[in-house]
């Protein structure tokens, strides 16, 4: 995504101690940082901190001479293409819903003409008081941005909904708000991790696949402004913003998903590692050791799973598909092979041998091969870039197909 000018306003919760690394998160991926607080926040947050991450001074005061001095706050609420106020207090929300302006954070808040994003953080009972509620929906129905809060165990000693999302997770719905709308009007469809084909009760076939390329590539369509469905193997990683995702385990419930979603689907991209071959017969109680004679093996016999991505391909349309093939070996020669077998649009190849690239890292090695035999080699990138490079090709094809 390109460098954005973000406007972090950090209010005094205990959880503001996790803004700094929110700001390095956002620094990190080219965005340009101002930081402001309340001065509620100062107790929990060290100003210079934030300053040095974000290499900016902060502001926390309406009316300081100096401090307007640097940047009056007019042109710092101009100044923002997104502002994040985290961690949101009940009484935070509470002044932003009556547009109050008599400090610096509520002033800007209601002067910016940019976005809002609200990460809300408190105890759980104060989040669901009625007063906070009506609070919450009037901020939503104004089109504010919500990202959390997560349930869990709260710094007051309370269980519930209340904390603070992960800084990872605020940075992705940072990216969400900030969306363009180059995918706008269409349905993208992407599958993503392994999938889990019982043997018995207990037990089952999988592979390594983390979900991690699929998950970037439904994030950044998001981001474009397309409706995204994530059809998702068992992974552990959160849904990204603006996604509606669909869990499932087994092939066969990845095939019946993927059909439903199909008709209304403008792009098909099908990064999940399908297992190909399943247990003939799973056994509905676990398998004991004793029901095999002393010292002997067990075979277990296996059928093909259906191929999705050539029965989807088959009746493809005006869609674009795209698949993917995980290779250890002659990667291009043989993504070139499976592209002409399973009749997509082009095919992302990448090598699952290397440590850095493949399954369960953060950055991939990919090759783009296409059906009249051209291959565009890319150089290592993050997942999150690799699904910008794969939907800029999506792109110019739908651009071609309208
Ligand atoms: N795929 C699918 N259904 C399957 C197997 C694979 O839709 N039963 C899709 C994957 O999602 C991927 C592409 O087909 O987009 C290639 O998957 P891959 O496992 O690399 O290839 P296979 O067809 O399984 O062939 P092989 O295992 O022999 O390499």
């Amino acid at each position: 995504m390109a460098a954005r000018r973000i406007l972090v306003a950090i209010t005094g919760g205990i959880a503001a101690y996790k803004l700094p690394e929110l700001v390095r998160q956002l620094v990190r991926a080219g965005h340009s940082v101002r930081c402001i607080t309340t001065e509620a926040a100062l107790h929990f947050v060290s100003p210079l901190v934030l300053q040095s991450l974000s290499g900016k001074p902060v502001r926390s005061r309406l009316f300081d001479p100096a401090e307007e001095d640097g940047i009056d706050h007019i042109a710092l609420a101009d100044w923002a293409e997104l502002m994040i106020v985290a961690p949101a207090t009940a009484n935070v929300l509470a002044r932003l819903s009556y547009g109050l302006a008599d400090d610096l954070l509520s002033t800007v808040a209601l002067a910016t003409k940019a976005p809002l994003l609200v990460a809300p953080a408190m105890n759980v009972n104060m989040w669901n008081h009625a007063a906070t509620r009506t609070n919450v929906e009037r901020l939503r129905e104004r089109g504010v941005h919500f990202v959390g809060p997560d349930s869990g165990e709260l710094a007051c000693g309370w269980q519930g909904e209340g904390r603070l999302s992960d800084p990872a997770v605020i940075a992705e719905a940072a990216e969400f708000a900030l969306r363009t709308a180059t995918l706008e009007g269409e349905c993208v469809l992407v599958t993503a991790g392994r999938t889990r084909e019982p043997l018995d009760l207990v037990r089952s076939l999988t592979n390594r696949s983390s979900g991690k390329m699929g998950f970037a590539i439904a994030a950044e369509a998001a981001c474009r402004g397309a409706e995204v469905v994530l059809v998702s193997g068992p992974v552990s990683l959160p849904t990204p913003s603006g996604v509606r995702r669909i869990d499932i385990e087994s092939a066969e419930e990845m095939r019946s998903a993927v059909l439903r979603e199909l008709a209304r689907s403008t792009v098909v991209v099908k990064a999940a590692a399908v297992a190909d071959f399943r247990p003939v017969a799973p056994s509905k109680r676990k398998i004991k050791k004793e029901t095999l004679a002393e010292g002997e093996g067990w075979t277990l016999e296996l059928e093909r799973t259906p191929d999705i991505l050539a029965e989807i391909s088959r009746e493809k349309g005006d869609r674009v598909v795209v698949g993917f093939a995980a290779e250890t070996e002659d990667v291009i020669a043989a993504a070139t092979r499976k592209l002409a077998r399973k009749g997509c649009d082009f095919i992302v190849a990448n090598d699952v041998s290397h440590s850095d690239s493949g399954f369960d890292v953060d950055s991939n090695r990919v090759s783009f091969v296409w059906p009249a035999g051209e291959v565009e080699t890319l150089p290592k990138l993050s997942k999150r870039a690799v699904a910008g490079e794969i939907l800029d090709r999506i792109e110019k094809l739908r651009g071609g197909a309208a």
